[in-house]
């Protein structure tokens, strides 16, 4: 994740509840039992990050470590008979220096729903975020209606839809159009691409995406960095005749996929660029695409992607 703050910096530790019930999360003694909850309350959609982020969280919890580097480590529990049942998760991000704070993890115990305790642990998080003067944002699933419903209710608004789809295995795709052309791009090429990534990557979602406009510019200077930083990016410019119709960058990472940045203006030719330029891509690793929800859905689909999810993110 990028701009991450130090959790440990920022939080009033006057803003408490009046509860009981709520308190602070110590991470010198809760990450055991939210670790439980959350993989009780998220089994369903629990994806290989999840799975990752849990097992470090239970790690954490092993040494008996603070874990302030770690989510989780931040925000508020809901206790019964001395047992978690209830948690939310602060986590601390920069945008160009204003601080953000990224609500997750909101998970009650199926036992002890529908009594107001993720209404009431939401709202201690807000106020401890906007007590620290930072911007309150939460990402949740567009296919739970109850959620958006509270974070509605508690003030959110959607700000942004974004689907995560995924490659894990090569298929080979259907022919691309034979008028579309797809040729690595070029630094001519590059003020349409910025203005195509910055309208398909807008500022309201760089901030939590690993994603910066420069890191792709064609400069020398950025090509000196990339090398210096053993970071490669393949780019491609999709084009009819002399238009062009779309770009490709594709960024290798040392983890388990790369990432694509395609971008390409909305409307009736977008899944047919995509297409030309996803199948451009030789078949070497897993990939994965953070791409505006319900666009390019036909390309990615024809190209072997899977809909991993697709999220609101909303701000308070
Ligand atoms: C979503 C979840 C956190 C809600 O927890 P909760 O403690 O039951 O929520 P609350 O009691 O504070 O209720 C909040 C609102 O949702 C409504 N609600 C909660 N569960 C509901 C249900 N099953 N059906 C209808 N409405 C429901 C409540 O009536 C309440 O509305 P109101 O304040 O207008 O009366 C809980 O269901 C959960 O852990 N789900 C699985 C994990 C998850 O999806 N987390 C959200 C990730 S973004």
């Amino acid at each position: 994740m990028y701009n991450q703050l130090n959790p440990a910096q920022g939080l009033n530790p006057m803003a408490e509840s009046a509860s009981t019930n709520l308190r602070r999360v110590d991470p010198r003694t809760d990450l055991s039992g939210i670790a439980d909850l959350i993989e009780l309350c998220f089994a369903q959609q629990m994806d290989a990050d999840g799975r990752n982020y849990l097992r470090k969280l239970r790690e954490a919890a092993r040494r008996g470590s603070a874990t302030l580097g770690l989510p989780a480590g931040q925000g508020f529990v809901w206790i019964e008979d001395g047992r978690i049942v209830g948690n939310v998760t602060l986590i601390a991000y920069f945008d160009n220096l204003r601080p953000i704070y990224l609500i997750a993890n909101v998970a009650v115990h199926p036992d002890f729903r529908q009594r107001g305790i993720a209404r009431q642990l939401t709202q201690a998080a807000m106020q401890a975020a906007q007590s620290a003067g930072a911007t309150v944002w939460l990402h949740v699933r567009e296919d739970n209606p109850i959620a958006i419903q509270l974070y509605q209710t508690l003030g959110f608004v959607e700000q942004a839809r974004r689907s995560t789809w995924k490659r894990d295995q090569f298929v080979p795709p259907p022919p691309p159009q034979p008028t579309i052309i797809v040729r690595r791009r070029q630094p001519a090429d590059w003020p349409r691409q910025r203005m195509w990534l910055e309208e398909t990557y807008p500022p309201s979602v760089q901030w939590n995406l690993p994603f910066r406009p420069d890191n792709l510019s064609p400069s020398l200077w950025r090509g000196l960095w990339r090398w210096l930083n053993n970071q490669t990016a393949r780019q491609y410019i999709a084009w009819r005749g002399t238009t062009m119709l779309g770009s490709l960058a594709c960024e290798e990472t040392t983890s388990y996929a790369d990432v694509l940045w395609p971008a390409c203006p909305p409307g009736t030719e977008e899944n047919d660029v995509l297409l030309s330029l996803l199948a451009h891509l030789s078949p070497r690793r897993p990939l994965i695409v953070n791409y505006p929800a319900e666009r390019g859905a036909a390309a990615f689909l024809a190209c072997g992607f899977e809909l991993q999810h697709t999220l609101l993110w909303m701000k308070a």
